[in-house]
């Protein structure tokens, strides 16, 4: 699940992105739609992950899960986006 990966690192060879490529990134990032109900971005979720200790902190801070099915679709995607958060900053 490339897409979902908060690194500025490309996926393939590892080098660090352009400044074009970091931009075409969140571009996708900002236009790539997590939470349905609210129409909260990936890029909007990404930038709320710092901090957060749980998807209810994440909800609470960007404002997810809040909608028609009560997080159940975006739920377990900001639980892997948080996972994958916390294994990057600790370098697992
Ligand atoms: S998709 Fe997030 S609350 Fe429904």
């Amino acid at each position: 699940m490339p897409d979902d990966k908060d690194s500025i690192l490309n996926d393939e060879t590892e080098r660090p992105l352009t400044p074009e490529e970091q931009a075409r990134e969140r571009a996708k990032q900002m236009t790539r739609v997590v939470c349905i109900c609210k129409g909260i971005p990936l890029g909007k979720v990404l930038d709320g992950l710092p901090g957060c200790e749980t998807v209810a902190d994440v909800n609470q801070k960007v404002g997810s899960g809040s909608g028609g099915c009560k997080g159940e679709r975006c739920g377990p995607r900001i639980k892997i986006l948080l996972k994958k958060y916390k294994e990057h900053k600790t370098g697992g």
